[in-house]
C-alpha cells in the first residue's frame, strides 16, 4: 500500500492501481465518460483530466505511485474537463425528458450535471447517417453516438467477437459493424455487451424504445418537434431548467420500473443480472454486478426471454380422458395425481414409481422432488438430466479427486497459462465463459489447444487444433500422459506428496505408446509431442470438456484420463489450473448436488450409508430406502419390463432429449400413469396422463448452482402467470395430499433444511446470498466457501488423489457400408437444447429459424448437395428429414446436427448404447445413411445469421488513431502527460 494526496487529503492505494479507481473509492465525484471499470482505460473522452504533481493527466490512464499529489477539480483541470465534455456534447442532443435512457443512470446527463455546464459550447453537428434497426434486438443511432468507444472495447476485447470498430480517419466517425455492414448482416452475435456499456442512448434495446419513459412513445414527428423545442429554449434557459424537468420525469419512472436480480435460466455459466420490467413487459436485461459475468451476457441471457409471456403458456392443468386432454381445476388434477401414486405404490410397491427432476428448476425444487420420492413414496428411483451429459465427468472426478465439481472458478480458467478444450464447442455452448478464454488468449498470450471433430470458433482461434477419430480421446490423452511420465516431464514432487496409485497407473499405460495413439486416433506423433510439451511448459493448465467427451460409451473413462493427466502434471491445488467439466443446463450441477440422483441424498451422501440415512430419517420422520434406485436410462428399460408403472417428471423434455427417442417415446406411452409438469405443452406432454402448468425462473424465488459450484439467488421478477404455479409449490401440494404435512412458505425455508442436513452446504443461507452475493461449495457452517476446491488435500480420507488405471475400449455404433457417415451433434449459440424456450423468442427465430445438418464441402460435391438441399438421414434406430448446410466446419464423412429441433430431433437417430458406468447415452456415436431428396429449399441459415459476417479484429478502440486526427487536440494548452496501459 502507498499513500497519495487527493485534493489535500491523504488516501491509501495499492501501488500500480488506476488513479481513477482510487478517486472513485474515495467517493470523490469526477467526470469519466468513457471509463468503465470492467473495460479499463479507453482514453477517448478526456473528461477525467486531473493534475498529478502539477501536470495534466487522464485519471483513467494513470497509475498511482507513492507520494503522488493529485488535484481533481481545481480551476485548471475543471476547465479541461468542461472543454472535453463540450466536444462530446457536439455529438449528442440532450432531449432527456423524451429519451428512454432517462433512468437516472445516463452518463451524459449525469456528467452534464456534475460539470455544471449551462450551455452547449460547440454547436451540435449531425452526422450523415441513418439509424440502423436491422438487428431484431437493438438499434444504433449515430446521431446520438458520442464516440466514446466503450462498445468497441467491449466487443473487441471482452466479448471478443471483434465486430465493432470506429472509422477514426473519416470526416464523420461512427461505430461500424464489420467495417461498414448493416448490423443485421454483420458478424454480431447479439450478445448485448455493447448495449450494456453504452453510456447514453446511442445503442439501445428495442424493448426499451417507447416503453421506458412517460413521453417516449410519441410518434417520430412529434418527438422531433419536441426535441426542436428543447434545442430552441436551451440558449435562453440554459441546461439547468431542462435537466430539472427531465429529472422529475426520471423520478416518476421509478414508481413503475422494477429492477430485479435474477440468474440466467439457460446454460451452466451462471450469469446474473437485473431485469428491468414495467408490468409484465421486459424492458431490458442489465448485467453489471454478476460475480461470474460482470457486464457479459450472450444472446439468450440478454434477449431470450419472450417465452415467459408467450401466448401458449400452460395455465390450466390438463387430464387425459378418452385419448384427449381436457382442462381441469388444480384440485381435481392434484387429487388425481396423489390418488394414482398412492394406488400404484399400494398395488406394485414404491419402486414401481419413478421421478425425474429438472435441471432448469431450482435447488430447492430438486430437493423437494427427491424428498417426495424418498420420504413420501419410499423409492430411490430419482434422477435428473445430468444422466444425459455430465454424469461421466462427475464419475471421472469422483474416481480421482473426490468431488464431482469444477476444481476452480472461471477466473482460474482466465488466469491459466494453457487452456485445453476437448469436445466442447465452448463459444456456443458456454458463451460467456468462452469470452474469458478468448480475451486471455488475445490480450495475455494464454495458450489454447482445441481438440474436436469440428473446426468451431475456439478451434479457429487455437494455437493448436486437431481432430482425433471419433471416440479416441482416451487414447491420445493416455499416450500424452505416458510420454510425460517416460520423459521426466511429470510433476514428481506433486505426485509424491499428493497422489496415490502411480505404479498401477503406469502399468496401465503400457499399451498407450505415441505410435499406437497416432495410428488409432489418426494423428501425427509430432502433434502429440507438441501437446505434451505445451502442457509441461505451461504455467497452470485448465482442461475444459463437455459432451464431446462425456456422451460416449467410454465417457467416464475419458473424463478419468483427463483428470489423471492433470494429476501427473501437478495441475490441481493451485489457481489457474484444474478440471472443468462444463455443465450444460443452468442448474444441472445443483440438481445433482441436491439429491436428484438414484444413489445419493443431497450433498452426495450415499443412500446406503446408515449414518447418513438415520440423519435424514430423524429429520423427515420416515424410514428411507437403502438401495440405489433407477437412473433415467434404467427407468425406460424398467417400463418395458413392466416393473415401472407410474412416473412424475418436471421441466424436462425427455422424449426428445433422451437418446433413441423413438424407443423412449414408446416406453413412456406404456406407463400406466405419467405426470408431466412444464410451462409449455412439450413433446413429452403428449405421453402424459396429467399435465401441470408450472412457472419459469422469472416467476419464482430460489437458488441455482452454476458450473463453477457457485450458488446464487434468483428473485421473483413477475407473479406466476395466472393459472400456473412454481414447481416447489406443486410438489409440496402433491406430497401433502399423500400425507406429508410439509409447510414450506418460502424456498428459504427449504434451504434451511438442506443446510441442516448436508455438510457440503452447511453454511449456505439466503442472507449470505443476498443480492449479487454468491457462495462456491463446499460452504462451512461459518459461511466460508471454496472458490478453489482443493487447497489442503483431496476429498478422500487420506487427503490424497488417486490415479485411476484405464483400459482401451472401442466406440459403439460405428459406420459400415450401409450407415457410412458419422453423425455428431450438439448445441448452437442461439438456441437452447430442443428450442422449447428459444423458438419462442422472435428475434432468435428470425436469425436462426430451423435446425440443419452440416455437410463438408467434399461430401457435398461428391453427393451433389448444396445448402438448402433436403436430405433424409437414416440410422439403425430412426429417420429424420432435414436441410443441409455446406460448411468447412466439418470434414470428410463427418456430419453435425444441432439439437434444436422438435420436428426433426437428432435423437431419433441416436442409439441406446451407454457408458457402462453411468448409463449416459453414447449420443456422439451414431452412424447414418444420407439420401439426397429431390427438393432444394432456401439455405437453413438466412443471410442475416452472424455466421455469414466478416469480423474486423483489432485491439480495442485504437484511440491513437483518434489522437492523430488533424482536428484533435488535448483540452487546454495541449500539454499532457499521456500514460498508456
Ligand atoms: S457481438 Fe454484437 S451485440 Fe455483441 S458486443 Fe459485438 S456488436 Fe455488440
Ligand atoms: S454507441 Fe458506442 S461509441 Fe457510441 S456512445 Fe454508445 S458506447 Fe459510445
Ligand atoms: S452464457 Fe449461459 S448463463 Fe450466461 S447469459 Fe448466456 S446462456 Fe445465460
Ligand atoms: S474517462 Fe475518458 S479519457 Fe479518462
Amino acid at each position: 500500500m502507498i499513500a497519495v494526496t487527493i485534493d489535500g487529503v491523504v488516501h491509501e492505494a495499492s501501488s500500480g492501481e488506476r488513479l481513477i479507481d482510487v478517486i472513485n473509492r474515495a467517493g470523490l465525484q469526477i467526470a469519466q465518460v468513457c471509463y468503465h471499470p470492467q473495460l479499463g482505460p479507453i482514453q477517448t473522452c478526456d473528461t477525467c483530466m486531473v493534475e498529478t504533481n502539477g501536470r495534466l493527466t487522464r485519471a483513467c490512464a494513470t497509475t498511482v505511485s507513492a507520494a503522488m499529489e493529485i488535484s481533481t477539480n481545481q480551476r485548471r483541470p475543471l476547465q479541461r474537463k468542461r472543454e472535453a465534455f463540450g466536444r462530446i456534447l457536439s455529438n449528442h442532443v440532450l432531449y432527456c425528458t423524451v429519451c428512454d435512457n432517462n433512468n437516472g443512470n445516463c452518463t451524459i446527463h449525469n456528467t452534464e450535471k456534475l460539470l455544471g455546464m449551462e450551455h452547449q459550447p460547440i454547436p451540435y453537428h449531425s452526422k450523415p447517417y441513418e439509424e440502423d434497426h436491422t438487428n431484431p434486438f437493438y438499434r444504433y443511432d449515430p446521431q446520438q453516438c458520442i464516440l466514446c468507444g466503450r462498445c468497441v472495447e467491449a466487443c473487441q476485447d471482452v466479448q471478443v467477437n471483434e465486430t465493432l470498430s470506429i472509422n477514426w480517419e473519416d470526416p464523420h466517425p461512427r461505430v461500424l459493424w464489420d467495417g461498414g455492414s448493416t448490423i443485421g448482416e454483420s458478424s454480431c452475435v447479439s450478445c448485448g455487451h455493447c448495449i450494456s456499456v453504452c453510456p447514453c442512448n446511442a445503442l439501445m434495446e428495442k424493448s426499451m424504445l417507447g416503453h421506458a419513459g412517460f413521453f417516449t412513445a410519441l410518434p417520430k414527428t412529434a418527438l422531433t418537434g419536441m426535441i426542436d423545442v428543447v434545442k430552441g429554449v436551451e440558449p435562453g434557459t440554459g441546461y439547468g431548467a431542462i435537466l430539472k424537468l427531465s429529472e422529475a420525469e426520471s423520478h416518476m419512472r421509478e414508481s413503475r420500473i422494477r429492477r430485479t436480480k435474477t440468474v440466467c435460466t439457460y446454460c451452466g455459466v451462471g450469469c446474473s443480472f437485473n431485469v428491468w420490467t414495467k408490468d409484465r413487459h421486459i424492458l431490458k436485461v442489465q448485467p453489471l454486478d454478476g460475480p461470474t459475468n460482470g457486464i457479459s451476457t450472450c444472446v439468450k441471457g440478454k434477449f431470450g426471454w419472450d417465452f415467459v409471456n408467450s401466448a401458449d403458456r400452460l395455465t390450466k392443468p390438463l387430464i387425459r380422458e378418452g385419448g384427449k386432454f381436457r382442462e381441469a381445476s388444480w384440485d381435481e388434477a392434484l387429487d388425481l395425481v396423489a390418488r394414482k401414486f398412492a394406488e400404484t405404490k399400494t398395488k406394485n410397491g414404491p419402486d414401481s414409481v419413478a421421478f425425474v427432476s429438472s435441471s432448469k428448476c431450482t435447488n430447492e425444487e430438486s430437493y423437494l422432488m427427491q424428498k417426495l420420492s424418498r420420504a413420501v413414496i419410499g423409492t430411490n428411483n430419482m434422477d435428473n438430466c445430468s444422466r444425459y451429459c455430465q454424469a461421466p465427468a462427475t464419475q471421472g472426478l469422483f474416481r480421482t479427486v473426490g468431488y464431482g465439481g469444477d476444481s476452480g472458478s472461471i477466473r482460474d480458467i482466465e488466469n491459466a497459462g494453457l487452456v485445453l478444450i476437448i469436445g466442447s464447442n465452448t463459444a456456443e455452448s458456454h458463451p460467456v465463459l468462452a469470452t474469458r478464454v478468448k480475451r486471455a488468449h488475445k490480450l495475455r498470450q494464454q495458450k489454447l489447444i482445441v481438440v474436436d471433430l469440428r473446426e468451431h470458433e475456439m478451434a479457429k482461434r487455437a494455437d493448436l487444433f486437431f481432430r482425433p477419430k471419433p471416440g479416441t480421446d482416451i487414447v491420445w490423452l493416455s499416450a500424452v500422459s505416458r510420454y510425460l511420465l517416460d520423459n521426466g516431464m511429470a510433476d514428481t514432487a506433486f505426485l509424491n506428496q499428493w497422489v496415490n496409485g502411480l505404479a498401477e497407473y503406469k502399468k496401465s499405460l503400457a499399451p498407450f505408446t505415441l505410435e499406437f495413439a497416432a495410428m488409432t486416433c489418426g494423428l501425427s506423433e509430432e502433434t502429440l509431442k507438441r501437446v505434451a510439451h505445451m502442457i509441461a511448459e505451461a504455467k497452470g493448465v485448465c482442461i475444459l470438456w463437455a459432451m464431446g467427451v462425456t456422451q460416449h460409451s467410454m465417457g467416464s473413462d475419458t473424463s478419468t484420463a483427463i483428470s489423471n493427466l492433470l494429476l501427473i502434471t501437478g495441475n490441481y491445488m493451485k489457481t489457474g489450473s484444474g478440471a472443468y467439466p462444463l455443465r450444460g443446463h443452468n442448474n444441472v450441477q445443483g440438481a445433482s448436488d441436491h439429491g436428484a440422483m438414484p444413489n445419493f441424498l443431497p450433498g452426495y451422501q450415499s443412500v446406503d450409508d446408515p449414518e447418513v440415512r438415520s440423519r435424514f430419517e430423524a429429520n423427515w420422520n420416515v424410514q428411507l430406502p437403502s438401495t440405489k434406485g433407477l437412473d433415467n436410462h434404467e427407468m425406460i428399460e424398467a417400463i418395458y419390463e413392466g416393473k415401472r408403472k407410474a412416473m412424475y417428471l418436471f421441466g424436462e423434455e425427455m422424449s426428445l432429449v433422451d437418446s433413441n427417442a423413438n424407443f423412449v417415446g414408446d416406453g413412456l406411452s406404456k406407463l400406466d400413469f405419467f405426470v408431466v409438469q412444464d410451462i409449455f405443452f412439450s413433446a413429452t406432454c403428449h405421453f402424459a396422463d396429467v399435465v401441470l402448468p408450472a412457472s419459469p425462473s422469472l416467476e419464482k424465488e430460489g437458488t441455482f448452482t452454476s458450473t463453477e459450484r457457485r450458488i446464487q439467488r434468483l428473485y421473483q421478477v413477475f407473479e406466476p402467470l395466472e393459472g400456473s404455479r412454481p414447481d416447489w409449490q406443486i410438489i409440496q401440494d402433491i406430497a401433502n395430499r399423500l400425507g406429508a404435512k410439509w409447510q414450506y412458505q418460502h424456498p428459504s425455508e427449504i434451504y434451511r433444511e438442506v443446510a441442516s442436513l448436508t455438510p457440503l452446504f452447511a453454511g449456505v443461507t439466503y442472507e449470505r446470498l443476498e443480492g449479487f452475493k454468491s457462495l462456491q461449495w463446499p460452504v462451512a457452517a461459518d459461511g466460508t466457501d471454496q472458490p478453489l476446491l482443493y487447497t489442503k488435500g483431496f476429498a478422500f480420507p487420506d487427503g490424497k488423489a488417486r490415479l485411476f488405471p484405464l483400459a482401451l475400449s472401442e466406440p459403439t455404433d460405428q459406420p459400415d457400408v450401409e450407415f457410412d457417415l458419422h453423425l455428431n451433434n450438439g448445441r448452437l449459440l442461439e438456441h437452447f437444447h430442443e428450442g422449447n424456450l428459444t423458438y419462442r423468442v422472435e428475434g432468435i427465430r428470425e436469425k436462426t429459424p430451423d435446425t440443419f445438418v452440416e455437410v463438408s464441402p467434399e461430401l457435398a460435391k461428391q453427393r451433389g448437395i448444396q445448402s438448402g438441399t433436403w436430405v433424409q438421414l437414416t440410422s439403425r434406430y430412426g429417420q429424420v428429414r432435414v436441410r443441409a448446410l455446406v460448411t468447412d466446419r466439418v470434414q470428410g464423412k463427418q456430419l453435425y446436427m444441432p439439437m434444436n429441433s422438435v420436428e426433426s430431433p437428432v435423437n431419433r437417430l441416436t442409439s441406446s448404447h451407454t457408458d457402462p458406468v453411468t448409463h449416459t447415452p453414447a449420443y456422439k456415436e451414431a452412424s447414418v445413411h444420407l439420401r439426397v431428396l429431390p427438393e432444394v429449399g432456401e439455405s437453413p441459415l438466412p443471410r442475416i445469421n452472424h455466421r455469414f459476417g466478416h469480423p474486423t479484429p483489432q485491439h480495442g478502440v485504437e484511440v491513437e488513431r483518434k489522437w492523430k486526427r488533424p482536428d484533435y487536440r488535448v483540452p487546454g494548452n495541449g500539454l499532457i502527460q499521456i500514460q498508456t496501459n
